[in-house]
């Protein structure tokens, strides 16, 4: 049989009292005549008789005070040990110091889970008054009291404590957990957001590079005619004049790139009023010269006038995805007239607002189209794709834009469709 420890703080003034709990509370002992007898049937092999002694499972640890002052020292220091006494008997009247009731009350601003008994043969407060000044956990026996009610309540109220807080250090632990569980899935879309952000800034970076080939080539023959009609002597002003406004030009036009770079880059702050077939001519125009490059046209179908009000930062990012992903269908297929149709229009009596773009870049395969929104899932070597820029579209278009995405392949053709109501876009919804 296990046996189970608690401790038990007793207060009263009466040390005949105090002894009297005691006897109830320690463990039950074999006396030596029944040790004796169980030795001998044990010896002579006879059945067990009647006198199998009736352990009690509890073995309570009682601590005694004769004052409620004296009392409550020992709770403290107990409970600064980390040893727990779940239960107090405590005699109302005692002359010297604090009354049981105020005994009471200080021995639950120390462990508001104490389970308190009230023993009193005569009370100078009422039941009622008692109960409510203690609130839960409170408990009340008359003396003089009867040793078996003592001994039950005292070992079903030390279960209950314990029960308690196995229950509040379960919830605690399960609060943790919860709150590391979260705190990892935080750090996971941290990491995500900053690895799609570094792959979109990449193939932006190779746009870049593409824009800028045709001016420095320009700005690299400027030099070369000066410096050739300089050594023929044939420099003049007039030419100078001019040489000088076509590097300008063409220095203007180049940092008008970073400036559109920098603008697709840098997070609004804001949320603002835009107008998407802008925000797309914007988008298509930063791609193009890369897309020409590797011999992909961009078709665009717009409906004009279609205002927009939120972070036009992320469609953009959603369309960049997605084009790029188009293109670099189309280049690993060898697709010979590799073409991206984009079309905008309302849908549902304006409510909703269609962006649907097709390519012929060769499709994919029934058993991957499942998978591409999923985090990681790439058919691209490793040094091309990492596979989040579906997934975290996805999220922008449900989590930001309300809205859902979907893709669809047939034969050598895959589009894709984002639909996303124009009202909640529309209305101020800052704080969601
Ligand atoms: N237009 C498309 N045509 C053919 N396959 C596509 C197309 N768009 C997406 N896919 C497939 O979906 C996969 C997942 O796309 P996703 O944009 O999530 O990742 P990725 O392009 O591989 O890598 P990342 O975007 O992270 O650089 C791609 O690897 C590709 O197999
Ligand atoms: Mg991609």
């Amino acid at each position: 049989m296990m046996i189970c420890s608690y401790n038990i703080l007793t207060i009263d003034d009466d040390p005949t009292i105090l002894d009297a709990y005691a006897s109830i509370l320690i463990p039950y002992q074999k006396t030596s005549l029944e040790d004796a007898v169980l030795q001998l049937e044990e010896l002579h092999n006879i059945e067990r008789s009647d006198i199998e002694p009736i352990e009690k499972s509890m073995n309570f640890k009682i601590y005694q005070a004769n004052n409620g002052l004296s009392g409550i020292d020992i709770f403290l220091q107990k409970y600064k040990e980390g040893l727990t006494i779940p239960v107090c008997i405590v005699d109302m009247r005692m002359p010297n110091g604090i009354d049981g009731l105020e005994t009471a009350l200080r021995l639950k601003q120390i462990d508001p889970c104490v389970h308190i008994i009230i023993a009193t043969a005569y009370s100078d407060r009422t039941n009622k008054e008692i109960l409510d000044a203690l609130k839960n956990n409170t408990y009340y026996i008359r003396k003089p009291f009867n040793s078996e009610e003592i001994y039950q309540l005292v070992y079903s109220l030390s279960l209950s404590y314990y029960a308690t807080k196995t229950i509040q250090q379960l919830n605690n632990d399960l609060e943790l957990k919860i709150e590391e569980e979260l705190e990892k899935n935080r750090q996971k879309d941290l990491l995500l957001f900053e690895q799609a952000k570094l792959a979109a800034m990449g193939e932006m970076i190779g746009n870049i590079a593409h824009q800028w080939r045709q001016p420095l080539n320009i700005l690299s023959l400027l030099f070369q005619k000066i410096y050739f009609m300089h050594k023929n002597n044939s420099l003049d002003a007039e030419i100078i004049d001019s040489v000088q406004n076509q590097a300008m030009d063409t220095i203007s036009h180049m940092s008008q790139t970073i400036d559109d770079f920098r603008g697709h880059f840098e997070p609004n702050k804001e949320k603002v009023y835009y107008d998407l077939s802008s925000v797309i001519n914007s988008t298509v125009t930063l791609l193009e010269p890369s897309f020409n490059l590797a011999g992909v046209s961009i078709e665009m179908s717009m409906q004009d006038g279609i205002r927009l009000y939120g972070f036009a930062d992320d469609l953009k990012q959603v369309l960049l995805n997605i084009l790029n992903n188009a293109r670099d269908a189309i280049v690993s297929n060898k697709i010979a007239d590799g073409k991206i149709i984009l079309k905008t229009m309302l849908m549902s009596d304006a409510q909703e607002v269609f962006i649907k773009i097709d390519d012929n870049g060769g499709g994919i395969s029934e058993q991957n189209i499942n998978k591409i929104f999923e985090p990681y899932f790439t058919t691209k070597h490793k040094s091309q794709g990492t596979g989040i820029g579906l997934y975290m579209s996805r999220r922008i278009v449900e989590e930001r834009l309300n809205g859902t995405i979907a893709a669809s392949s047939v034969n050598q053709n895959t589009s894709f469709g984002i639909l996303f109501p124009i009202t909640t876009s529309l209305k101020d919804t800052d704080g969601k």
